[in-house]
């Protein structure tokens, strides 16, 4: 637990910060410094590896590793969804679609596998591959979507909500997998619940929720979504480091060792959305940070 935290809250605030905001915060940050960006160095070398690999966070199975042959999904050309969103009737739309994958455009297929999405945002704690919208059309006016969720060791898929779906996820490796949410003000008490394999639950609409891989070993979840465009917003990312300091600074009660002065650092090692883990979890599976 970082020194600078301390001094301004309570031991719940903490623990919660620990988990939401500094449990990785020795961790470097993602290559670019740009939480919500394409595959990094570290994030791409490691998944497309079909081979058992040591890293920094200890050594892994390729059990939920790509292996080489893996086809990336296809890049639908723009304007393709525009399209698909005017046509006159569903039989309309599915005949462009129908065009669509005869052009090797639009797949009838989502592949989840990292290796398939070398655009999806990697942190050090794993990555999440959405299939919404825009990257699967057929989604389009189907009001669903899904995800696959790779956790590393310890991984922590940060804080975050989804302004329009609500979400039913399931652990598919056998795993145990901490899940929490708060729903909203008025009642503000978490849920949680810790899946092991095939078990799944709930994060409704709009609730700030999380997962937290509790094994020193890789984890896979898959997750409905109601809505083909969900969505996310990062807390801890989009809070700290993307509303202004000010305005940060007095939301947080003007905490006396987070200031103008060292905020820029703080913010700096703010992980990205798959952060390291807690540091109990990161302790017990000997990952260093
Ligand atoms: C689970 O939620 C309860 C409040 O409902 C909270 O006291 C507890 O710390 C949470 N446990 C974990 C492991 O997050």
């Amino acid at each position: 637990m970082p020194e600078i935290l301390e001094a301004s809250l309570s031991k719940r605030d903490q623990a919660f910060l620990v988990a939401a905001f500094a449990a990785a915060a020795y961790a470097t940050p993602m290559g670019s410094g740009s939480w919500g960006s394409s595959s990094t160095g570290y994030g791409s070398a490691t998944w497309t590896t079909s081979t058992t690999t040591t890293t920094s966070s200890g050594s892994y199975s390729s059990s939920t590793s790509a292996s080489a042959s893996v086809v990336p999904n296809p890049v639908p050309s723009s304007g393709v969804v525009a399209e698909l969103l005017t046509a006159d009737s569903t039989v309309d739309r599915f005949k462009d679609i129908q065009k669509e994958i005869a052009a090797g455009d639009v797949s009838l297929k989502f592949d989840f596998n990292p290796a398939a999405n070398p655009a999806a945002p990697v942190g050090m704690g794993g990555q999440v591959d959405l299939a919404n919208r825009a990257n699967f059309p057929i989604l389009t006016d189907l009001g669903i979507s899904a995800a696959g969720i790779f956790f590393k060791p310890c991984g922590l898929n940060t804080p975050h909500i989804h302004p329009r779906a609500s979400e039913f996820l399931t652990l598919v490796t056998d795993n145990n997998l901490l899940t929490g949410f708060v729903l909203e003000n008025g009642l503000t008490s978490e849920f949680n619940t810790t899946l092991t394999k095939f078990q799944g639950t709930v994060f409704p609409m709009g609730s700030i929720h999380f997962q937290q891989n509790l094994d020193c070993t890789d984890a896979v979840a898959i997750a409905g979504l109601n809505h083909e465009d969900p969505g996310a917003s990062s807390l801890a990312q989009n809070f700290i480091i993307n509303l202004d300091v000010d305005v940060v600074d007095a939301a947080l009660g003007f905490p006396k060792q987070i200031d103008g002065s060292n905020f820029a650092a703080f913010k700096a090692n703010i992980p990205g959305s798959l952060a390291k883990g807690v540091e109990e979890c990161l302790v017990r599976c000997n990952i260093p940070y």
